[in-house]
């Protein structure tokens, strides 16, 4: 059975007490997939609400039926966090119950039962684990890992499924854009409308939006920003990331009322930013206070956080020159910091593999 062959493999590579790396060239990593050892899967029906224990299984093709709730009506979400590596070898997950309760909130907003905090929380680390030669030396990247949840029962009429799957699976990754962040603001396309799921990280809330940034990437620029859909007024959002500026002493970001992914790294932004010393206010943001701030920058797990080095919208064009020593820097470092276990966790936001 795969968990005794498992077995077998982890006491092999842990017992030796030495570490085991995949063939994995760590700098040319990119945010792409590597196909990696294994993947974590519970099932769960609707009638009992309760994921069964799960199983790990070998990384590959999942079988599902043409009418399933994830195929046909897009009933799913998903998440992301990321293992580092510390320098003695240690792996530390980080903030994994963020990511366990936002899955419930967006698992009670799609009618899907969830696993509970612990069973995410232990497929996660299970995930881990069996991956554990794929997760990248000390400062050379992180091992992703992307847990699904989704309906995978068979429906032809609209309504939840009936039956449900969780999957982790896990690809070790590199930075998400390598390039300097160049910015459209998007001023035609929504990304979300109050009432819809923007809060959520539903399945559906991201293919929507690949004709504008491929549009934007064919006109040369990184990515997108996109606007608020009520107004067209405030900036919101980027294709997969959260979005700060800076004035002052003031960092300010869009508040996250439901049109807005409450990202776990753009909390911990703020929440670090606060104990620097910085007022952070969470508030309407409108376009203009862009083309009068000192610095923006982008968050994300998979973006972690990254400078903006221009924004253009409606053809005009603002470059942020930064000074020598960029606040952007300054968070960065602290929070990667944290996340590889170079400074003192005093937040309490790491877990132990
Ligand atoms: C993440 O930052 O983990 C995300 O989920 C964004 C993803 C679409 C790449």
């Amino acid at each position: 059975p795969v968990t005794t062959a498992l077995e077998n493999y982890e006491s092999s590579i842990y017992s030796s007490g030495k570490t085991e790396y995949a063939n994995v060239n760590w700098d040319e990593l990119g945010f792409a997939l590597t196909k990696t050892d294994y993947m974590y899967v519970m099932n769960c029906s609707k009638d009992e609400e309760i994921f069964s224990e799960g199983i790990l299984t070998r990384f590959g093709n999942i079988e599902l039926c043409p009418s399933s709730g994830i195929l046909n009506y897009g009933q799913g979400l998903f998440e992301g966090l990321k293992a580092y590596r510390k320098e003695d070898d240690g792996i530390l997950l980080f903030r994994p119950e963020e990511n366990a309760l936002r899955m419930k909130m967006g698992a009670d907003r799609m009618c899907m039962p969830s696993p509970t905090v612990e069973q995410f929380i232990d497929a996660v680390k299970r995930t881990v684990l069996a991956n554990k030669r794929w997760v990248p030396p000390h400062g050379r990247g992180a091992l992703y890992i992307r847990p699904l949840l989704m309906g995978t029962g068979p429906n032809l009429g609209v309504k939840p499924a009936s039956e449900y799957t969780f999957l982790a699976y896990a690809s070790p990754v590199g930075n998400y854009h390598k390039s300097p962040m160049n910015l459209v603001v998007e001023d035609k396309v929504c990304r979300a409308a109050p009432g819809g799921t923007g809060g959520v990280k539903a399945v559906t809330n991201y293919s929507p939006i690949y004709k504008t940034l491929g549009q934007a990437k064919a006109r040369g620029f990184t990515d997108v920003l996109f606007l608020d859909a009520l107004t067209g007024r405030n900036i919101e959002e980027g294709s997969a990331f959260n979005i700060f500026i800076l004035k002052g002493n003031v960092i300010s970001t869009p508040t996250a009322h439901g049109t807005i992914l409450p990202g776990i790294t753009r909390k911990s932004i703020i929440e670090i930013a606060s104990t620097l010393g910085y007022q952070v206010e969470e508030r309407d943001v409108p376009i203009e206070e862009v083309f009068d701030a000192e610095e923006v920058f982008c968050t994300g797990t998979a973006m972690v956080l990254k400078s903006v080095v221009s924004i253009t919208y409606q053809g005009k064009r603002i470059e942020y020159k930064m000074g020598e020593e960029p606040v952007a820097q300054k968070l960065h470092a602290t929070l990667t910091g944290i996340q590889t276990g170079l400074i003192e966790d005093k937040m309490g936001w790491t877990v132990e593999v």
